[in-house]
């Protein structure tokens, strides 16, 4: 977890290290700091809070420097105190490190270095790297070479870039934690994602593990761990900064939601073409040796993958979806090259999930990843990347790329029924895909006439909230609540309808409202599981199109147009979306920086 940012170039540094931090708050957001090189020793600010708080404090007092380091911290060792947040340095300052990722082996380092006299001032892991860099500096013939050294010590994942006192460079490296390179023109950037840097330049070099750098006002030099030099191609990012900003939107969660539609259409365009499904690196016959799926990934990527589950089943194709935590020690049978693994990550940086996928690749299996960040550690560690397209998703909630994910995996799970030996398209499928291109328009439709703000107020007093669905339904109820959960903070559980008899019926009473999700599929079940709620005093909220049956037994209504039952689960999240948002709004929360919650959540 944690963002980092490191800029070197003409002309003071400061402000825009705290401006990428900005940017990178997604990735956390409990303390922050900067530290610069200003020719009289390395000067450090840094306090718990947000990086409002830490810009609000650097005051015109603060000195100068061209070359800079700077971080927002998510708390993993120690709690966000103002010693705990970054830079940290060593024992005489001469050295300043920001780092993203956990060192494992910093106990023992700490034990050596305290016996040769380190003293240290923090409860984290990251303060060994300063000190273990400044003892290295000692004896080395030179600066690289102690860096080279201390990096070659660490254990565990690390994207770091340090300042040694008096020296215009930053040393950088990676294992395991994204950090990507932006040059502009004599100005170099380190950051652990491209929004962080984005308004000055889109030409990227992304580092592999095991790479280092040193950013010298000259240039850059890129080594391999054992100092052989290498070349990473530049890459030109087409994202638009204004993509990256809120956009005149209260929140980026509520920005997020209605940039839907251009999100969807960039998925969609070009992948269903004459009624076929045409997926850039999976032409027909890639999946011809697939015997079983696995879907492995975390939270709202986890319930896309219960929709592309649901699809595969459907079509008669062996699949699972697992928790990526869980994946390892879920035992789920041998894998081969005939199991097809598909990571899905927003982010690709996940730790749960890079787990799961390296030990499928490990194992054998086929492995890809459906994920948002073409760069992304998933998207490098996989045999093949399927992208989604949705443009960055700042806001912790992940809106979005949700709806692209599982319209992605729809559109894959075609391709998966057309190759894979006696599995069946379904009889539906042209009207599927026939639709797909209308998904953006009716998206739009949802935000033009929802009333979910009245139903935020009607029902933001209530003690619990459940949402129900049946099939594919069932993954848009766990999302809906996952939704609802994360950014109102008030109790919220997903069910498929089915199970509320089970014992979730139990709960229910007139201040628990069910949101119900009806698509056109499976939907007798659901209504008859909504009555049974409604019998216990439940108000429900039906989440289905104008003239449903539901319409006539439901307390409240959600209106979706009507289209392909694939699609329109789509179409009731989105409604879902924007309850969670509203009633979010009206209990005041945080809504784009949940409490405890970070974007890129990068420990296991
Ligand atoms: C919830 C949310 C998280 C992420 C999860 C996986 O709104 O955003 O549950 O879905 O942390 O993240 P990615 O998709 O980046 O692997």
């Amino acid at each position: 977890m944690c963002g980092i940012i490191a800029r070197i170039g003409e002309g003071d540094a400061i402000t825009k290290l705290v401006s990428g931090l900005e940017n990178l708050e997604y990735r956390g957001y409990d303390s922050a700091g900067v530290a610069v090189q200003n020719g009289s020793g390395i000067s450090v600010y840094k306090r718990s809070g947000q990086v409002s708080e830490l810009k609000d404090s650097l005051v015109s007092s603060v000195p100068k420097g061209n070359v800079g380091i700077g971080h927002t911290r998510w708390s993993t060792h120690g709690p966000p105190t103002d010693e705990n947040a970054h830079p940290h340095t060593s024992q005489t300052d001469e050295v300043a490190v920001v780092h993203n990722g956990i060192i494992e082996n910093y106990t023992e380092l700490k034990e050596m270095l305290r016996e040769k006299g380190h003293e240290f001032t923090s409860d984290t892991d990251t303060e060994v790297i300063p000190h273990l860099f400044e003892q290295y500096l000692e004896d080395a013939p030179d600066n690289v070479t102690a860096f080279r050294q201390t990096v070659r010590d660490l254990e565990g994942s690390y994207a770091v870039a340090a300042l040694v006192d008096g020296e215009d460079a930053i040393y950088a490296a990676r294992q395991g934690s994204p950090l990507i390179l932006g040059l502009d023109n004599g100005e170099y950037y380190l950051a652990s994602d491209v929004p962080a840097f984005l308004d000055h330049t889109e030409d990227v070099v992304y580092f592999e593990d095991g790479d280092m750098a040193i950013l010298e006002p000259t240039g850059v030099t890129m080594t391999d761990m054992e100092g052989n030099r290498i070349n990473r191609d530049v890459e030109h990012i087409d994202w638009d900064p204004e993509d990256a900003g809120k956009g005149g939107y209260d929140h980026y969660m509520l920005k997020e939601i209605n940039t839907q539609p251009n999100a969807l259409s960039n998925t969609i365009e070009g992948r269903v073409q004459d009624g076929e499904v045409n997926l850039e690196d999976f032409p027909p016959g890639t999946f011809d040796n697939v015997d079983d799926v696995h879907f492995v990934a975390c939270g709202t990527s986890y319930h896309a993958a219960l929709y592309g589950q649901q699809l595969l089943s459907n079509a008669g194709i062996r699949a699972q979806a697992f928790r990526a935590s869980e994946y390892v020690d879920a035992s789920p049978g041998p894998v081969s090259e005939n199991t097809l693994v598909i990571a899905v990550t927003q982010s690709g940086e996940t730790a749960d999930t890079l787990g799961a996928l390296r030990q499928a690749k490990t194992e054998g299996a086929q492995v890809i990843t459906v994920t948002n960040v073409v760069g992304s550690t998933a998207a490098r560690t996989a045999d093949e990347a399927l992208f989604i397209r949705a443009g960055p998703e700042i806001g912790v909630a992940a809106t979005k790329t949700f709806s692209s994910q599982a319209v992605t995996l729809s559109l894959l799970s075609v391709r998966l029924a057309e190759d894979i030996d006696g599995a069946s398209l379904p009889g539906d499928v042209d009207e599927m895909l026939e639709t797909v291109y209308d998904l953006p328009k009716h998206v739009d439709q949802v935000l033009e006439t929802t009333n979910a703000r009245a139903i935020a107020e009607k029902y933001t007093d209530s003690e619990s909230f459940f949402f129900i669905g049946r099939g594919l339904n069932n993954a848009v109820a766990k999302e809906g609540a996952l939704k609802f959960k994360e950014i109102t903070y008030e109790h919220a559980e997903g069910f498929a309808s089915g199970e509320l008899k089970h014992g979730p019926l139990a709960l229910v009473t007139p201040d628990t409202p069910v949101f119900a999700v009806f698509s056109g599929d499976g939907d007798g079940k659901t209504m008859k599981n909504a009555e049974e709620a409604q019998a216990r005093g439940a108000p429900i909220v039906a989440v289905a199109s104008a003239d449903h049956d539901v319409i006539d037994i439901a307390d409240s209504h959600l209106e979706i147009p009507e289209t392909h039952p694939v699609w329109a689960g789509l179409l009731a999240n989105v409604q879902l979306q924007l309850v969670s948002y509203y009633a979010a709004r009206l209990l005041d929360r945080p809504i784009d920086k949940p409490r405890n919650l970070a974007k890129s959540v990068t420990v296991e």
